[in-house]
C-alpha cells in the first residue's frame, strides 16, 4: 500500500490526476474503473485541463463505473452517467462508445450485472480502478457488511440514502430505491487501485479501513489486501 497525503483537495485532485495521466502515458489503451461523487471532480477537472493542453490522449481509453440508480435513464440529471459525462467525457476525445456505465433501466437487472461483470473479466481485469470512500467506509454502493466475494449486484437503498437523496428529486417517490454496483470482488479484480479522500471528516473511517481490522463493517477495509492499492488523501 501506497499513502501519499497531500496539503488541501487541489493538490490531492493533481496527485490523482497525475497517476491516471501516467496510466494514459504508459498504456494508451488502458481501461479505468470509474467513480462518481465529490471527491473525483477536482481529478477530472485536471485531466480535462491537460487534455485541452495536448497532454493527454483519451482516444484508446475505455472506462467503466462503479454504480448506476435503478431507473434513471442515462440523461436524467441525477443518474451516474449524466455526471460522468458532464465532468468528464464530453470534455474529452473519448469515444462515448468506450465508456460504460450500468444500465439502470435495464429490462433485466441481472442479466446486466452478468453483462458488466463478463466485460471486466474479458478485459482481464480493469487496469486501474478509481474509488471514493463514503463515510461509513462504503466503496462503490458496497455498505457495511456487504460479503467481501460480491460480484455485480442490484442493491436496496437504505431509507437514510433515500432521504438524503431527497432533495435532488421533485418528490420522495422519484428517489430511486436502489442500484446497481460492482460488488468488492469485482473491485478487487482490478491491477491497481487509486483510492482517493478529501476532508477532515473523512480522516476517521480512512485510518480505519487502512489500518483496522479487515471486515465487511468496513466494506473499504478489503483494499488492504490488494496488491496495488495506492491511497492520495487530504484528510488532516
Ligand atoms: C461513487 C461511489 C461512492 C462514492 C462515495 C464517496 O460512484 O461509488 O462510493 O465514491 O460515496 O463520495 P464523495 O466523493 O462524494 O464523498
Amino acid at each position: 500500500m501506497r499513502i501519499i497525503r497531500t496539503e488541501d483537495y487541489n493538490s490531492m485532485s493533481r496527485c490523482a490526476a497525475k497517476i491516471m495521466a501516467a496510466q494514459i502515458v504508459l498504456k494508451p489503451d488502458s481501461i479505468f474503473g470509474l467513480a462518481t461523487g465529490s471527491t473525483p471532480i477536482g481529478a477530472y477537472k485536471q485531466l480535462i485541463e491537460w487534455y485541452k493542453n495536448g497532454d493527454l490522449d483519451f482516444s484508446l481509453v475505455k472506462t467503466m463505473n462503479l454504480d448506476e440508480y435503478c431507473g434513471l435513464s442515462g440523461d436524467h440529471e441525477q443518474s451516474y452517467r449524466y455526471f460522468m459525462n458532464h465532468q468528464l467525457f464530453n470534455h474529452v476525445n473519448i469515444d462515448i462508445n468506450n465508456t460504460d456505465v450500468p444500465n439502470g433501466i435495464a429490462d433485466d437487472l441481472q442479466a446486466e450485472c452478468e453483462r458488466y461483470d463478463g466485460l471486466v473479466k474479458s478485459f482481464g481485469g480493469l487496469d486501474l480502478q478509481l474509488l471514493g470512500i463514503g463515510h461509513n467506509g462504503h466503496i462503490g454502493f458496497n455498505e457495511p457488511n456487504t460479503e467481501f466475494d460480491k460480484n455485480t449486484h442490484v442493491v436496496d437503498l437504505k431509507q437514510s440514502t433515500i432521504d438524503a437523496n431527497a432533495r435532488f428529486f421533485k418528490s420522495i417517490d422519484d428517489v430511486p430505491k436502489q442500484a446497481i454496483t460492482m460488488g468488492n470482488k469485482s473491485i478487487m479484480s482490478a491491477k491497481k487501485i487509486l483510492l482517493v479522500a478529501s476532508g477532515k471528516e473523512k480522516r476517521d473511517i480512512l485510518e480505519r479501513a487502512l489500518y483496522g481490522p479487515i471486515t465487511p463493517e468496513v466494506p473499504a477495509s478489503v483494499l488492504q489486501m490488494h496488491n496495488d492499492l495506492t491511497v492520495v488523501c487530504s484528510v488532516e
